[in-house]
C-alpha cells in the first residue's frame, strides 16, 4: 500500500508579508513541494485555512457579525484558497480534485470520503475545503478529521516555523525546539501546536502530528519519504 499523508497549510502562509490575499509565487512554491511527493508515489490530501481572507473569530469580535456567520465566512475563504491551490497544482501538471464539506456543486465536488479515497488511489491530490462544514471548528480540526477519515499515516502541519519550542523563540534566545511531544503535553496550555479539539482527536486515533517549516525546500519529501523528523517536531 502506498503511503498517504495529509498536509495542512495555514491561509496566512499563502499571502505575502501583509498577511492578506494570495501570492501566486508562494502557491507555485507549495505546488512544487507537493509535486515532489506525488512523484515519489505518495498520496496527498491537503487542507488550507482561510485566515488570509477572513477569520471567523476576528470577524465576529465586535458582535455585529455573529460567530456562526463569521465561521461560515471563514469556511468560504478556505474554498477560495482551495480553488487557487488547485490551479497552481494543475499548472505543475498534477491531477487535483477539490471536495467541499458544504455543497457548492458549480465550484467543486462535495466531500464524500469513499470518492476522496478513490481519487487518492488514482494518484490525484484531494484538497478538502470548507473546514468540517460546521461553525466552532477550526481548519486544524477539519484537517485532523480528514486525515483520520482517509487513513493518513500522519498529519503534517506546514508552518512558517521549524517546529514547537518550549518558549517563544522570537522572545527568548534560549528557546529549545522540542523534537517529540506527547499528546498530553501538547494539550497543556503553554504549548499551542493546534487547538485542543484537534489534538484530542489525533490522540484518540493515534495520528502523529508533524509540525514543520513549509518554506524549507525539500522538507516535506524528506519527512515523508525518509522519515527524517530531525528538522521538525512530532506530537505522538
Ligand atoms: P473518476 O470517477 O475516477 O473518473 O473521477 P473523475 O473525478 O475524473 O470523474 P468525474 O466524472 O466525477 O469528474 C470529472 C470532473 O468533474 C473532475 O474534474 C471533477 O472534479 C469534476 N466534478 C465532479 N463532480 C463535480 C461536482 O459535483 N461539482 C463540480 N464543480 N465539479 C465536479
Amino acid at each position: 500500500m502506498k503511503q498517504r499523508v495529509l498536509v495542512k497549510f495555514s491561509g496566512e502562509a499563502l499571502s505575502a508579508e501583509n498577511g492578506f490575499g494570495i501570492d501566486t509565487s508562494i502557491l507555485k512554491f507549495i505546488a512544487k513541494e507537493i509535486k515532489e511527493l506525488v512523484e515519489n508515489d505518495i498520496e496527498i490530501g491537503i487542507v488550507i485555512g482561510g485566515g488570509n481572507i477572513i477569520r471567523g473569530v476576528s470577524a465576529a469580535k465586535d458582535g455585529i457579525i455573529k460567530r456562526t456567520s463569521g465561521d461560515y465566512m471563514g469556511m468560504l475563504a478556505t474554498v477560495i484558497n482551495a480553488v487557487a491551490m488547485q490551479e497552481a497544482l494543475e499548472y505543475m501538471g498534477l491531477e487535483v480534485r477539490v471536495q467541499s464539506a458544504i455543497k457548492m456543486e458549480q465550484i467543486c465536488e462535495t466531500f464524500i470520503v469513499r470518492k476522496a479515497i478513490r481519487h487518492l488511489e488514482k494518484g490525484r491530490i484531494v484538497i478538502f475545503a470548507a473546514g468540517t462544514g460546521n461553525p466552532f471548528f477550526t481548519t486544524d480540526t477539519a484537517a485532523t478529521l480528514r486525515a483520520i477519515e482517509i487513513k493518513s499515516s500522519m498529519i503534517i502541519k506546514a508552518t512558517k516555523v521549524d517546529g514547537v519550542y518550549d518558549k517563544d523563540p522570537n522572545k527568548y534566545n534560549d528557546a529549545k525546539k522540542l523534537n517529540t511531544i506527547s499528546y498530553d503535553d501538547a494539550l497543556k496550555d503553554n504549548i499551542k501546536v493546534m487547538d485542543d479539539t484537534s489534538i484530542a482527536l489525533a490522540k484518540d486515533n493515534s495520528l502523529p502530528i508533524v509540525v514543520c517549516n513549509m518554506f524549507k525546500e525539500g522538507n516535506l519529501l524528506n519527512i515523508v519519504k525518509n522519515s527524517d523528523f530531525s528538522s521538525c517536531s512530532v506530537v505522538k
